[in-house]
Formats: structure tokens, sequence, C-alpha cells
């Protein structure tokens, strides 16, 4: 399905939403968890969409629930408890925008209770328990989309289109390497129940899995969707080097193969703020690579060329597109674009990264049987 597919399908559900509380016919009735950095997103797409209708919120913060549903016009039931929300008849749609460890809890609760559900990135903590998700979505006949919204940018589209249409041959390598600064101290905290520790989610192992679910799955996500192949062998490297209080690593280097042969190097470093990444595909006739600008091609013995042009391509916010192609999904009773397959498969890389990692050894598919 194209792009405009998406669109056209998602069409005839546009009616109008109106603040008031009622619900159209034919609107998407959605309850969304979690009203923090991630939720906000979701709520400036919602505010676009007439297609959609928030009818609850849930979050254990009462004034940030409070917030969101001021901007909502006051229109959403409130739950401290996300329980009562997956209960509520007024929702058939949930969405999951909290930190990482809930994810399998409240995405299986949901299915089980016969809701669609959008669950934020990544899937889960751990490789059995993002299956257990999987294995839910498929049995409860819901559709269930993971929020990897990057499919839906500009940049991505172009090199998904690029790479596809074979303007660099046969793919075969891909390098990319990410920088940022430390994580906000604006988010939520989490308390360890074994220890009593405190901090911000995102520094924390059992709240977060690691910084490579957590940072790293969009690239990845990126790099499976390029490949179209399982991930064979890993190597990786990484610790916590720089901010001593965090637990969830902030520097790592990874080397990827997958199994029809394309080899993928990838590297963070979480202190180095303001520090453009750099992607470089690499093809048998070809390499596309860009850092923050546009995208360059060097093939044909010419350097830093510009590609051929981008088509087919709705700039629009990627969480409308993203709700869109899920709600086509729904009305078509498929699957998602953003289905736990994808999700699993560019999760799988920072599992075994944390593997790689942690126990010192090469890991293989055999890993992942
Ligand atoms: N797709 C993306 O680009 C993207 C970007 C950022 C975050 N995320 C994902 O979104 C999720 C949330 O991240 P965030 O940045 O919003 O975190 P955050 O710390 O800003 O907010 C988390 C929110 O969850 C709430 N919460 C915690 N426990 C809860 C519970 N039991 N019931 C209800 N609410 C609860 C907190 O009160 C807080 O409001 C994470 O899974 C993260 O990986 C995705």
């Amino acid at each position: 399905m194209t792009r405009r597919d998406w669109m056209t399908a998602a069409g005839p559900m546009a009616l109008s939403q109106g603040l008031s509380g009622q619900v159209a016919e034919g609107q998407r009735k959605i309850g969304l968890i979690g009203n923090g950095n991630r939720g906000t997103a979701h709520l400036s797409a919602y505010l676009k969409m007439k297609e959609i209708q928030v009818t609850a919120l849930s979050d254990l913060d009462g004034a940030r629930m409070d917030a969101y549903n001021s901007k909502l016009g006051g229109s959403a039931t409130k739950y401290i408890d996300w329980r009562e929300l997956i209960k509520d008849r007024n929702v058939d749609v949930v969405a999951i925008a909290v930190p990482n460890y809930l994810h399998p809890e409240m995405a299986i609760t949901a299915l089980r209770a016969g809701k669609h559900v959008l669950l934020e990135k990544p899937i889960a903590i751990s490789y059995p328990l993002a299956r257990r998700i999987q294995a839910e979505a498929a049995k409860s006949g819901k559709v269930l989309a993971i929020g990897m919204q990057r499919r839906y940018t500009s940049r991505d589209h172009h090199i998904q289109q690029l790479v596809d249409s074979g303007v660099i041959g046969k793919l075969q390598y891909v390098n990319i390497a990410e920088y940022r600064g430390d994580w906000s101290p604006k988010g939520w905290h989490y308390t360890d129940p074994a220890s009593g520790r405190k901090a911000n989610w995102r520094f924390m192992k059992k709240a977060t899995g690691s910084t490579e679910l957590e940072f790293s799955v969009h690239a990845f996500s990126q790099v499976v969707q390029l490949v179209k192949s399982p991930l064979a062998r890993c190597v990786a490297s990484g610790a916590t080097v720089h901010y001593k209080d965090h637990e969830t690593r902030d520097i790592c280097q990874g080397l990827i193969d997958f199994e029809n042969g394309v080899r993928f190097s990838y590297s963070f470093c979480l202190f180095s703020q303001g520090t453009p990444g750099t992607t470089v595909i690499v093809g048998d006739q070809g390499t596309l690579r860009y850092t923050e600008g546009e995208i360059l091609l060097d093939s044909g013995g010419r350097k830093g060329r510009k590609p051929p042009e981008h088509t087919g391509f709705v700039d629009e916010q990627a969480e409308v597109q993203m709700y869109r192609e899920f709600f086509a999904a729904i009305a078509g009773k498929g699957e998602s674009a953003l289905n736990a397959g994808l999700a699993i498969e560019s999760a799988k890389i920072a599992y075994a990264i944390e593997m790689a990692t942690e126990q010192n050894r090469v890991v293989t598919g055999r890993d992942f049987a």
C-alpha cells in the first residue's frame, strides 16, 4: 500500500470531531495512557485529525492529565488507574506512551479487552516479552502498531525509495553514527522495587531495557526496512563512561551481520550534544550519505550528486501519517506497516548488543530461536 493509498483509505472516516465529547459515527475513540513528553506528540496529532475523538486519558500525575484535557476542551474521562481506561466502553483504540517496562502488561491487557493498540517503541524490554505481545496481537485479531514514526519522515521515506529503486545497486553496507546529550531531567522518575533507588526512568535498566532500545531503535528500524533480512551475528562494546549515575550505556559500538550478507556498523555517544550524526549506505553501484542536511549520492565516479527526486510523499506530521496508516489497517483488517514483526526485528539489534556487551560474546540468530 502506498502512502497515498493510506490517505485514501483513511479519507471516508474524516468526519467532524468537535470538542464537545460527542463521538461522531466513524470516529476512532482513543484512550491515551501516558501524558508525558511523548504523549504530547500523540495529542498534537489527535488535535489535527477529525477522525479521532479522545475519549479517555490516564496518567499517574493528575496535573498532566488536566493539562492534556484542557487542550481537548475537557471532553476526556480521566483515570489514574490505566486498567480502568482499558475497561472503558467508550475507548476502542488504546495508545500507550509510558516507560518501556510497562509496555507488555498494558498492551496485552488492552488486546485481551478487544482494543486496537498503538504502542510506543520499543515494543518491550526483552525478546521473550516482545514475542508474547506479538502472539497476543495475532490471537486477538486486533491491530497492533508500534510507534516507530520515523518511517513517515521525509528523509527516511526518500532513502527507502532510493535504495528500493536500486539507485545504489545491491545494498552491501550501512554505517550509522549517532550523537546526543543527556536525557531530559523532566523524565518521569522510576523507583527500583529491589534497591529503592529512584531516578529518571531512562537511567535505569529495569525501566528502559537499554539505551539501544530507547534511543537507537529508530535507526535500527530504518536499517531493518532497508536490509529486509534477519540478524545473523552481532559483536558489540559499550559502557557508561560519562554519566556515572546511569545504569544504561552512554557509549556503544556494534557490528551486525544480516543473513543476506549486508553488514551494519553502528555507534552512539550520549555526551556529545549537537554533533551531527552520519549515515552512509553503500551498494555495489553507489553510496548514499547524509549528515544533518541533504542526501548525497556518490556513483559513476562522481561525488556528492543530487539523488533522484523524492516522489509520492505527503509532507505532514509523522504521527498523523502513522495514525492514518494504523486506521487504514484497522479498516482493512490487515497488519499495520509498523507491526510487531518489524518492531521485533528492530529491537533484536538492541537485544543482541545488550547480550554481546554484557556477556562479552558473539550473539547469533540462534540466540533468538
Ligand atoms: N517514538 C518516539 O520518537 C518516542 C520519543 C520519546 C519517547 N518515546 C517512548 O514513549 C514512551 C514514554 O516516553 P516519554 O518521553 O513520554 O516519558 P516521560 O517520562 O516524559 O513520561 C512518561 C509518563 O508516563 C506516566 N506513567 C508512568 N507510569 C504510569 C502508569 N503506571 N500509568 C499511567 N501513566 C504512567 C508518567 O506519569 C509520565 O507522565 C517510552 O516508551 C518512550 O520510549 C517514543
